[in-house]
């Protein structure tokens, strides 16, 4: 079992987080960090929306809320070198993108490779993009989830690492599995950050290792928020 406490043995992990709109993964995060939960320290939280409620809600935790239009540049790859620009000012041994909702320029992710995660509304690599929810619900599958990967320059793709499943139960909407899967979410992302803080989680080429050990299949969420390679 991968354990989710905080240990003194690990320096502090410099963290950046993006985020487009509402910010609740963000705020799972920042609460395991309060909590010490986590050995890792939110330095400031990005966004490509002046108006995306994560923004207040680093403001209201005295982080630094930073906002980069794309409508200022002239194209993606100068608004990524922007905004990354800025993350970079920060020296963050990870980057976070936490319900931020653009592709990212290749020679961007390049020069970050292995330190960016993403977190996504399914079970990858299933339904990448958009409406994922009622896309599961179309295909009539049986279980749904989220997934955490490192992030290449193809949307949500890179290597899985983690992931969270849940039941699709008869009656169900987008609303509602989005509803149900949210929390899992919260969680998944947080012990996903916690393995990479505690140096036990890293990216090996188009893989993952775990304790240095190549993963053959993405750990799942357990009931108790604990992470576990299954089967
Ligand atoms: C989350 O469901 C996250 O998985 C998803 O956006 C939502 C953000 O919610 N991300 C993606 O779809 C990325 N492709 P939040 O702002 O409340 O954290």
């Amino acid at each position: 079992m991968l354990n989710a406490c905080t240990s003194p043995d690990f320096a502090v992990f410099d963290v950046v987080v993006l985020a487009s709109g509402r910010g609740s993964n963000f705020a799972a995060l920042l609460g395991a960090q309060q909590r010490g939960e986590l050995p890792i320290r939110i330095h400031a939280l990005l966004s490509d929306k002046f108006a995306a409620p994560a923004l207040d809600i680093a403001r209201a935790a005295g982080i630094a809320a930073i906002a980069v239009t794309p409508r200022d540049f002239p194209d993606r790859a100068a608004f990524d070198r922007a905004l990354f620009a800025q993350a970079a000012l920060l020296q963050p041994d990870l980057i976070v993108l936490a319900g931020y909702m653009r592709m990212i320029d290749a020679a961007v992710v390049q020069a970050w490779a292995g330190k960016i995660i993403n977190i996504h509304p399914s079970l990858l690599p299933k339904y990448p993009g958009l409406r994922t929810h009622q896309r599961a619900l179309d295909a009539g599958d049986a279980v749904h989830g989220a997934s955490v990967h490192f992030v290449t320059a193809q949307l949500d793709g890179g290597p899985v690492f983690a992931q969270a499943r849940m039941p699709i139960l008869a009656g169900d909407t987008a609303d509602t599995l989005a509803a149900r899967l949210l929390p899992l979410e919260h969680r998944l992302l947080a012990a996903s950050v916690g393995l990479i803080a505690r140096g036990r989680i890293a990216r090996d080429g188009d893989g993952v290792t775990l304790d240095g050990v190549r993963l053959d299949a993405p750990l799942q969420l357990q009931d108790d928020a604990t992470l576990r390679a299954v089967g």
